[in-house]
């Protein structure tokens, strides 16, 4: 293996990603198909530690594959594949159980916080034992870097902890991966309430901005987005937390430096600012929304893409897995 090997998988829940599942992961994703050996994956297993419809999660699984394909992934330079296409995930999975202290798993805050929401006798214990699963997800690959959102570094701790773990005791058996999580990127907040990050389970739809969308709709989210009193276009994250993710995102989407962005807005008010983002995410969308469509259209190539992605996937999966049985005894 000469490139490094890079892993990250994202969920089918709610059909249409948002904003910032793009630009916190799936854009770094496309960059990094180029000079790495990457595995990404539509993680099912992970979508239904919550209840799900069938018919509905089948299908938000292929429109999660499409726009995959539709932001750039390219199945020649990348393997791309359903998580549930390859058991292993799910048989290491439960080995990684069998090695994470039960205190350890109840220290995750994002299972903290969402069981919270949801109360103990809706939560289920898949819910609890999802960041061990992800474990497996990328120690199955020996990945050696993880591009995520800033939400995912407490879970790739613990796969570096179990990974050490596992190592120490057994023989030399997984690479310790890295988190690659861009700070700028790593955590988009949600437009009306900049305190909290953009996440399909906004408290307000005006606050997310789904790439499936209408983008007038979302041109118009943008133009309505929670600012300040402050009239001023500068970045400070603390004070004007709604300013600075607007230019966080349009620094993103425009290639234009925040520095630049500020003086470029200097002696203009925030309705500047907002009309060029909502002018600049309409150009990006409009093409990945004709992509994704076009993906989608074409029922016979996607099945194509991801039984060749699962094929490729299990040659490294099994390998991995093979060797964890025969050092834990199995
Ligand atoms: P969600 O967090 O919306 O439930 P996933 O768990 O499937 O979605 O996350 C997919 C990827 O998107 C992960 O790498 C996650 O860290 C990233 N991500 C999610 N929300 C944001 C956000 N607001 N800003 C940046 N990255 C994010
Ligand atoms: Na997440």
């Amino acid at each position: 293996q000469d490139r490094p090997r890079v892993l990250s998988g994202i969920q089918p829940t709610s059909g249409s990603f948002h904003l910032g599942n793009y630009l916190g992961a799936v854009r770094q994703w496309v960059d990094l198909q180029e000079a790495n050996d990457a595995f990404y994956m539509v993680v099912d297993l992970h979508a239904i530690t919550v209840p799900q419809d069938p018919a509905v999660l089948r299908e938000n699984t292929r429109v999660s594959v499409a726009q995959l394909l539709g932001a750039g992934l390219d199945p020649e330079r990348c393997t791309l594949f359903v998580q549930s296409h390859v058991p292993e995930h799910a048989q290491l999975g439960w080995v990684m159980n069998c090695f994470t202290g039960f205190g350890e798993a109840s220290r995750m805050t994002q299972f903290k916080d969402k069981s919270a929401k949801q109360g103990s006798d809706t939560t289920t214990v898949g819910l609890f034992t999802y960041p061990v699963l992800m474990v497996a997800d990328v120690l199955l690959y020996q990945a050696d870097a993880v591009p995520v959102g800033e939400d995912q570094r407490q879970h790739l701790e613990l796969t570096r902890d179990l990974a050490e773990r596992f190592n120490t005791r057994f023989a030399p058996t997984f690479t310790i991966p890295k988190p690659y999580i861009l700070k700028e990127t790593a955590k988009i907040m949600d437009l009306q309430d900049p305190g909290a990050k953009m996440s399909k389970s906004a408290a307000s739809p005006k606050g997310l901005i789904n790439l499936l969308d209408d983008a007038k709709a979302s041109a118009k989210k943008f133009k309505s987005a929670v600012t300040d009193t402050d009239t001023v276009v500068s970045y400070d994250e603390e004070k004007k937390p709604g300013v600075a993710n607007l230019l966080r995102i349009h620094s993103a989407l425009s290639g234009q430096s925040v520095d630049q962005l500020v003086a470029h807005f200097e002696g203009k008010m925030y309705g500047a600012l907002k009309t060029e983002l909502a002018e600049l995410f309409t150009e990006w969308v409009a093409p990945f929304q004709e992509r994704t469509q076009g993906y989608l259209a074409d029922p016979a190539e996607l099945d194509r893409v991801l039984a060749r992605g699962a094929e490729k996937a299990r040659e490294v999966a099994s390998v991995t897995l093979e060797t964890v049985y025969d050092r834990i005894g199995l």
